[in-house]
């Protein structure tokens, strides 16, 4: 079996993204116990409650045995170098996931890992949140080909992976993003050279979501942000998902965040807590795509 990693959603083609959503709906019984006598590291530099704990427990589900280590406990390039952690961590352990600053520590762990990498964040992706998403949104409707998805707000690292993977199953992607705060030009090329699907952009949040079926946001401030709080929500005041902005989707729109969310920034509370909301069945997803990756790394295949 071929070595795999997870850095980016392109590290899947678009059939294999297809074949982690379906594993990601068998049933927890149906996979043995693929990491059954083996751990799984997870590494997080940044705090974390579902990608944590739905790794956690897509390891166990798998028969493995999860190891939560917070990043300065092992220092990546502080205490020993990214690559001396990730050559001996491959000894104990048959996947190694972290959460990291600076996408590069993920890129340097593949490099010379023997094992599959997982990245559960950086600065420039979430694959695990889009992996998510698009199942969140297969469920909705039963495919992406030819959907509409927006995304309002920062054209960040939940931006990107959610891009990439909605262009990759068909769907248009639709962005709705502050100038300063979205996608270079050379983005959207190489995004909309991933798949069938499209990808645009826009400044005025109303345009971005008109036709959407999905209408997505993200927090202002990621975390490492926490310093220009204050200028950003001037910046977005405008980008809130509000009552208002729903409207201007497609009858029937559905709105998503990958949580942790801030009720009055990002979203109005009654978007988020009422009935077009599913970023709960969202959230709770991240367990089950984390299952369905994990087991296909390992190498199941529907
Ligand atoms: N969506 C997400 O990754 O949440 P956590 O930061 O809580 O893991
Ligand atoms: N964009 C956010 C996502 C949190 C899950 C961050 O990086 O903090």
């Amino acid at each position: 079996m071929n070595l795999r990693h997870l850095l980016e959603i392109p590290d899947l083609t678009a059939a294999e993204i297809q074949q982690v959503l379906t594993l990601s709906e068998r049933p927890v019984a149906s996979f043995g116990a693929p990491l059954s006598g083996q751990g799984v590291a997870l590494i997080f530099e940044k705090p974390s409650n579902r990608t944590r704990h739905s790794m956690e427990m897509a390891v166990v589900q798998l028969g493995g045995h999860p190891v939560y280590t917070r990043g300065e406990e092992v220092g990546f390039d502080t205490r020993e170098s990214v690559e001396d952690i990730t050559r001996i961590m491959q000894g104990y352990h048959g996947v190694l996931a972290a959460r990291v600053f600076h996408h590069d520590v993920v890129r340097r762990m593949a490099a010379v890992s023997a094992v599959p990498i997982v990245n559960m964040l950086s600065d420039h992706s979430h694959p695990l949140q889009g992996l998510a998403d698009v199942l969140t949104m297969s469920q909705e409707w039963g495919s992406l080909a030819d959907r509409t998805v927006a995304y309002v707000g920062d054209f960040n690292n939940v931006a990107r992976s959610l891009s990439e993977a909605c262009v990759m199953l068909g769907a248009h992607v639709r962005l709705g993003c502050p100038t300063g705060f979205d996608a270079p030009q050379a983005e959207l090329t190489r995004i909309a050279g991933l798949g069938s699907g499209t990808i645009a952009q826009f400044v005025d949040p109303s345009v971005a979501v008109l036709g959407a079926s999905a209408v997505h946001t993200d927090t202002w401030i990621s975390m490492g942000q926490e310093s220009q709080k204050a200028e950003r929500r001037e910046i977005f005041s405008a980008y809130q998902v509000t009552d208002t902005l729903m409207a201007g989707a497609a009858p029937g729109a559905v709105f998503m965040h990958c949580l942790p969310a801030y009720r009055g920034n990002e979203v109005a509370a009654s978007v988020i807590d009422g009935p077009l909301s599913r970023v709960i069945q969202q959230g709770h997803n991240r367990m089950h795509s984390a299952r369905g990756l994990l087991a296909f790394l390992l190498g199941a295949r529907p």
